[in-house]
């Protein structure tokens, strides 16, 4: 029987999920099809329901839906509730289990580009909504020892500096000014905010001016797949590390969830980079 997986999302138009997948099964030699569901809010729960009602194998779950399916969930692993959202569902014997695969999708494809430990990098994150929780979560997990957080609204930074410090990892929130005349300071700068998505695209969270050559300026971002921020930031000799290689890792550990197998990464790469009209990751 056909083994069929889905992404819960509203709207789910643009996403390059069904791609990825659906090519990777089709590697694999799966008989499996993944589909992108449009998911209405006030319908989370039948649709979670329905998972269990149609032996849907799994799913992927998207904005804005990651918090509010924890509540039909048989169980939830240790890290998507330190994070608080969830964004892959395995259907294992009826039993749905959450997961979160998006922090770890990202600190994977920063360790692919720094090349070496992150653990004693100086690192500030800007923004601190959920795509900055997962990274925060996974950072703290993964033992950097250090992380400033600069947000528009400083009060909600305070939420994700303690989940830093429940991990042992200091963390101190500042402000835009301050982050801004303290540029030089940081190794790795991550902007977890929407600022200069697509069709914003003139559009930078931080201006660059103090940045020191050789910093890595990351994106979650990856449409466009070279940001404003990213632009800035090659110009000013800063090193740079777009929103492809989160979004493709956080597939593939989905992939890993559902099937135990390991997808290839760098196909799905090619794929998403390909269909955002890029050249290059
Ligand atoms: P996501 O789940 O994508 O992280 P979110 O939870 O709504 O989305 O968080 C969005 C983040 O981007 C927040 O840090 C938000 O700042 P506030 O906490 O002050 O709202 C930030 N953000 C979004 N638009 C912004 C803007 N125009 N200027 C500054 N910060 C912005």
């Amino acid at each position: 029987m056909t083994k069929v997986f889905g992404l819960l999302g509203h709207p789910v138009g643009h996403s390059k999920s069904p791609l990825i997948h659906n090519d990777a099964f089709s590697s694999a030699g799966m008989d499996a099809r993944y589909h992108a569901f449009d998911v209405k809010p006030e319908q989370v729960k039948a649709a979670v329901e329905g998972i269990r009602a149609l032996q849907l194998a799994g799913c992927n779950v998207t904005v804005p839906h990651k918090i509010a399916v924890m509540d039909f969930l048989d169980e939830i692993d240790d890290e998507a509730k330190q994070i608080g959202a969830v964004n892959t569902i395995v259907n294992q014997g009826g039993r749905l289990i959450g997961y979160n695969t998006d922090g770890r999708g990202y600190v994977e494809s920063l360790l692919e580009e720094l090349g070496e430990p992150l653990a004693d990098k100086n690192i500030l994150v800007i923004g601190a909504g959920g795509a900055a929780r997962g990274v925060v979560t996974a950072l703290a997990r993964h033992g950097v020892a250090r992380l400033t957080i600069t947000n528009r609204t400083l009060e909600k930074a305070n939420a994700l500096l303690d989940i830093a410090k429940s991990l042992n990892t200091e963390a101190e929130a500042i402000s835009r000014d301050d982050a801004e005349s303290k540029l030089g300071e940081y190794d790795v700068i991550i902007n977890t905010t929407s600022i200069g998505m697509s069709p914003n695209t003139d559009e930078s969270p931080l201006s660059l001016k103090k940045l020191a050559p050789g910093t890595i300026v990351s994106d979650l971002i990856y449409n466009p797949i070279e940001t404003k921020l990213l632009k800035e930031a090659a110009q000013r000799g800063g090193r740079t590390l777009n929103g492809v290689g989160m979004f493709v890792n956080q597939a593939a550990l989905s992939f890993e969830h559902w099937t135990g197998m390991k997808p290839n990464r760098q196909r799905m790469k090619e794929l998403v980079v390909e269909t955002l009209g890029g050249t290059s990751c």
